[in-house]
């Protein structure tokens, strides 16, 4: 694998291939000493544009489980206040001489137009609304551990999937992987034509929670919303919220997902978080492996796991 710029690039192959790599990661992971020399001497620069907590730390932390040098790049205190372009920027961290980046920017394609520019690998860790892998990755590698496959599993997708790169990503992959997916949402938070998306569209929360192995929450994303798409956030609740009356219609095995940051008393109640079958900070911790799995199989050429 030379760049991981798109679930659509992987396929479904490519997909299984990177959860069986996770497992053996996973494995590393729960070692008393979680880290192995298989990247040593190879460098990987985190470059984020936007905001990100799980990401960026989920990152570093597994470049540095595998002995990778880690180089982090933020903008808030970079050159690019100066206004240096992207293009000088990428170039001029390239010449200290890196393996891989791992980008995430608020627009839209800046992974590929990155991987035109450069000879390092590129990573892409969210670009705009557009598509977010390593997220849709260890979604996968979560339900799977949780029952044993995507294949036949009913998933809905709730929230502004209209701004949601994880959406997409999830889409893409989960469907790949035999699943079927409901998007579920007002809708001015839907994107203007679902035209190609293998999926079917609900405006029925309550009439979908019974019928699904999975109910995977989005976040409202009020920093990209620039006009009012909803009434008000306490009548988006009220529709759709996963609050604790709602979460009863659920089937006793039906999993809780959220790709975090959570607001909490929004898109899921604040006890609904909490609940055993909600599996947020299990995808958190599932989201070292894979993204160890990806640098590895990147960045690895071939050899051991460690
Ligand atoms: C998401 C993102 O930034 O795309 N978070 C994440 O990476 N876990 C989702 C979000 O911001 O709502």
């Amino acid at each position: 694998m030379r760049h991981l710029l798109s679930i659509a690039d992987l396929g479904a192959d490519g997909i299984e291939e990177v959860l069986r790599v996770t497992d053996s990661f996973v494995e590393v992971s729960e070692r008393a000493i979680p880290k192995v020399p298989t990247l040593r001497g190879k460098t990987v620069v985190s470059l984020f544009y936007e905001e990100s907590t799980r990401t960026r730390l989920s990152f570093e932390t597994a470049a540095r489980r595998l002995s990778a040098d880690v180089m982090n790049f933020s903008v808030g205190t970079s050159s690019v206040k100066k206004g240096e372009s992207l293009k000088d920027t990428v170039e001029t961290i390239e010449a200290m001489g890196i393996d891989a980046i791992v980008v995430r920017h608020g627009s839209a394609g800046v992974p590929w137009q990155l991987a035109d520019w450069v000879d390092a690998s590129v990573i892409n860790a969210g670009d705009g609304w557009h598509e977010h892998p390593t997220q849709a990755l260890l979604d996968c590698y979560t339900i799977r551990q949780r029952r044993g496959s995507l294949d036949g599993l009913r998933i809905a997708i709730v929230g502004d999937i209209k701004h949601s790169r994880v959406a997409r990503s999830d889409v893409l992959a989960f469907t790949a992987l035999g699943a079927e997916v409901t998007l579920v949402a007002p809708p001015t938070l839907l994107p203007p034509s679902l035209e190609g998306w293998p999926v079917e569209v609900s405006h029925d929360f309550d009439g979908v929670l019974p019928k699904v192995d999975v109910v995977y929450l989005l976040r409202m994303q009020k920093e990209r919303q620039t006009e009012a798409l909803l009434p008000s956030l306490r009548e988006y609740t009220s529709g759709y919220g996963l609050t604790r009356q709602r979460a009863r219609l659920l089937q006793d095995d039906a999993l809780v997902m959220h790709p975090g940051p959570m607001n909490r008393g929004v898109e899921i109640a604040a006890e609904v978080a909490d609940l055993p079958s909600a599996l947020i900070t299990k995808q958190v911790a599932n989201g070292v492996a894979v993204r160890m799995a990806i640098l590895f199989l990147i960045l690895g050429s071939g050899g051991d796991l460690g």
